[in-house]
């Protein structure tokens, strides 16, 4: 490293409380106001789906356990990265950044802003579905308008997050009140005989959790950005410790809440859940929930938006991605490139994407790379038991969650075997076609200079250390 990298070292600014929020902040979006029909079509009865969200929980609170072990050996900021970089080598660190960059990132961008759309045209189609065009439309004006804030201003994006994170938080408030409200009123037939209907083909447990995992995801938000955490060996843990259990009782309390006034029959037919809900329990204020979820997801894309930047950094710093996409603009100081091709291809995944396709497809390809990442922190359980360790876990937990990994990855494949699964996988190994001739070989190493130069006085970028 040269002095001026020296310099430029970032500076620990994350909190408890800037951490709690980050990894609350992305958990909570879409998902719980869209996905809790899909675990229950998926599954067949109201307490089989509880016991996935309890499940699913658990399942994200153990992982992020496990990241925490590694996230206090691995100093680094960058996340499944940097894990994946230090534990399996350059080649599966380029395949996972390659993936990420290329489609899970945008991807996942598609998918929330497609809820914030649902929810912010319901209020107006209330006796039918909104028309896809319409909802693609409106979903495409959220991505555009989000990238503009975020390409111009990291102040009034910050404070955007304070805002939606108010929406959400009140929204969900509501929800477990009047769901309070319900059972107290005696409202509780759907609780009895709850595990009727159980489907417990492997195919349809593996595609309810892929739903229900997707309201959790963002677990691993505050590793990507350990770099910038104060005290990171105390403060990753416990941020972790609280947040996770807090997002999965508040989780739980809202499909009871969701349980308690609308019929198994009833979530299944509507196609954002808490809008339907709002409508029954609230009435003439049903309009309310609408708005609250359109926020709330609106505000799950700005944070992707805000942090999408960091991992394209440090695998810039690697040699992993092309320069230009880890520079800034030199007047705003925001990571515009980055920010633009997300955009751009999150738009095209919204063409053809829909909601529970995109999401089955990030969890696929995510729980994919989770595995990948604890398998790294295995290796270094049992080959390196020497490196400092602040945090432990017992061996037994990765072990678990890998197990759970590849029965998430393997399943739905071997029951019910699709061919764009096949795609995906074929996706994820392509990117060896790029990486054997120019990064392993450095065949052509100036082939992007001219395009960087160029690129970089139009977009008006320029190198950039990392705390933006
Ligand atoms: N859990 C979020 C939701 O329910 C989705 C998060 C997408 N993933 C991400 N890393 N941004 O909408």
């Amino acid at each position: 490293m040269d002095g001026k990298t020296q310099k430029l070292e970032l500076r620990r600014e994350v909190g408890l409380l800037g951490g709690m929020s980050l990894i609350a902040g992305t958990m909570i979006g879409s998902g719980i106001f869209m996905s809790p029909q899909s675990v229950i079509q998926n599954i067949g009865s109201p307490g089989a789906s509880l016991v996935i969200w309890a499940c699913c929980g658990l399942l994200a609170m153990l992982a992020s356990l496990s990241y925490a072990e590694l996230g206090t050996v691995i100093r680094e900021s960058g996340g499944e990265y940097i894990y994946i970089l230090r534990t399996a080598g350059q080649p599966a660190a380029f395949l996972f950044i390659f993936t990420s960059v290329v489609v899970v990132r945008p991807a996942s961008m598609a998918g929330v802003a497609l809820s914030f759309a649902v929810n912010a045209v319901a209020p107006f189609y209330q006796d039918c579905p909104p028309p896809d065009n319409v909802v693609k439309c409106v979903a495409a004006v959220g991505i555009l308008l989000l990238a503009v804030v975020n390409c111009l201003n990291v102040r009034l994006a910050m404070k955007l997050m304070v805002f939606f994170m108010a929406a959400k938080l009140l929204s969900l408030a509501v929800i477990v009140i009047g769901g309070v409200v319900l059972l107290v009123q005696g409202n509780t037939l759907n609780f009895e005989n709850s595990f009727e209907g159980t489907k417990l083909d492997v195919s349809a447990i593996g595609l309810a959790f892929f739903q229900c995992l997707w309201s959790y995801d963002g677990w691993n938000n505050l590793n990507s950005v350990t770099e910038e955490l104060k005290n990171p060996q105390v403060n990753l843990p416990r941020a972790l410790l609280i947040a996770i259990p807090m997002v999965t009782v508040l989780y739980l309390l809202v499909n009871v809440s969701y349980l308690a006034s609308l019929t198994p029959r009833e979530m299944m037919s509507s196609s954002a859940v808490a809008v339907t809900w709002g409508n029954k329990v609230l009435g003439g204020l049903g309009w309310f929930m609408s708005v609250a979820a359109a926020l709330s997801a609106f505000g799950s894309l700005n944070g992707t938006f805000f942090s999408g930047g960091r991992v394209c950094f440090v695998a810039a710093r690697e040699g992993h991605m092309p320069d230009i996409l880890s520079m800034a603009h030199v007047r705003h100081l925001t990571p515009s490139p980055a920010l633009i091709f997300t955009t751009f291809i999150s738009l095209l995944v919204l063409i053809p994407g829909d909601f529970q396709s995109i999401v089955n497809f990030f969890s696929f390809t995510a729980w994919f790379f989770y595995g990948t990442t604890l398998c790294g922190l295995l290796y270094l359980k049992i080959r390196r038991p020497d490196l400092p360790r602040v945090f432990k876990v017992p061996i037994l937990i990765p072990i678990l969650v890998i197990m759970a990994a590849v029965f998430l990855v393997v399943a739905p494949i071997i029951d019910d075997p699709k061919i764009e699964y096949l795609y995906v996988t074929l996706f994820i190994f392509s990117g060896i076609i790029i990486y054997v001739p120019f990064i392993h070989f450095k065949l052509l190493p100036g082939l992007l200079d001219r395009v960087t130069v160029f690129l970089q006085l139009f977009l008006e970028v320029a190198p950039a250390d990392k705390n933006l």
